[in-house]
């Protein structure tokens, strides 16, 4: 679904990852974890296709197709969508329009209301765009605008933070109505095998790991200084940060 090739990313003239590979297979879940300013933004926010993220060398390919040099809308419509860490306030755009966009760039149809009952944000609709939103509001909210956009290859940027853990529950189930479950038959493969997998991929960077209590995590990667220094099992590498640190994942290299 996604492949990431030797990434170097320069934000501001500094490079920030120094050569990152990473994949995503179809109908899996994988983490990225890593200390504060390792690059994991960058990365998704590189893999978005924002501006202000120079590619300088690697490719990124996505549903086999190199989209290093390809506008973010048209990544939007071929199937990525990103939930941000830090989403901006947009005035003079209600929830409920940028859930209409969002759908309309997808070639979708919602009703706004009852898609905004599953996360609890039916009273949010006609205020501005994360506008005064506390932090779980304002990623409620982002997850509201990727049901709209129903992607393939979700990218999501720590959605359990700055939020209480009682709503936790409530957005890691969003999340996987997202990614869908349930799954058609595919030959070759046994029903069981298939079960297995999601409808839908994504690449989930998480802080605390939260998330995974909600997720079905294939695979984990841990970023340090723009450089993917470890990959496996993401609760393994989840106990491991948890109890020695970062440090001991630097001894996978
Ligand atoms: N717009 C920017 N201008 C300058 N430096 C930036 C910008 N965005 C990110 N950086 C720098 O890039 C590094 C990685 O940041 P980021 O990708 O946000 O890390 P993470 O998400 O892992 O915490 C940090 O040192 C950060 O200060
Ligand atoms: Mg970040």
């Amino acid at each position: 679904m996604l492949k990431v090739e030797s990434l170097r990313v320069e934000v501001a003239g500094r490079e920030i990852l120094h050569g990152v590979s990473l994949e995503v297979p179809k109908g899996k879940v994988v983490t990225l974890m890593g200390p504060n300013g390792s690059g994991k933004s960058t990365l998704i926010m590189t893999i978005m296709g924002f501006s202000g993220y120079r590619v300088t060398a690697g490719r990124i390919y996505f549903k086999g197709k190199d989209i290093t040099e390809m506008p973010v809308h048209e990544r939007v419509k071929l199937g990525i969508g990103l939930a941000f860490q830090r989403p901006p306030v947009i005035k003079g755009v209600k929830t409920k329009q940028i859930v209409e966009i969002a759908a309309s760039a997808r070639g979708r149809e919602v009703d706004p209301y009852e898609l905004a009952k599953e996360v609890n944000m039916e009273n949010f609709l006609e205020r501005d765009v994360n506008d005064g939103f506390s932090g779980g509001e304002m990623k409620r909210s982002e997850i509201l605008q990727l049901m709209a956009m129903d992607p393939d290859l979700l990218l999501l940027d720590e959605p359990e933070s700055g939020v209480d853990l009682e709503s936790i529950g409530l957005l890691g189930e969003a999340i996987n109505k997202i990614l869908g479950r349930e799954v058609e038959p595919v030959e070759g493969k046994s029903l069981k095998e298939v079960k297995k997998e999601y409808a839908k991929s994504a690449l989930i960077i998480t802080h605390t790991g939260h998330i995974l209590n909600y997720v079905n995590a294939d695979l984990g990667y841990v970023l340090i200084n723009g450089r993917i220094v470890c990959s496996g099992n993401p609760r393994e590498i989840l106990r491991t940060v948890e109890k020695y640190g970062y440090k001991e994942c630097e001894k996978c290299l």
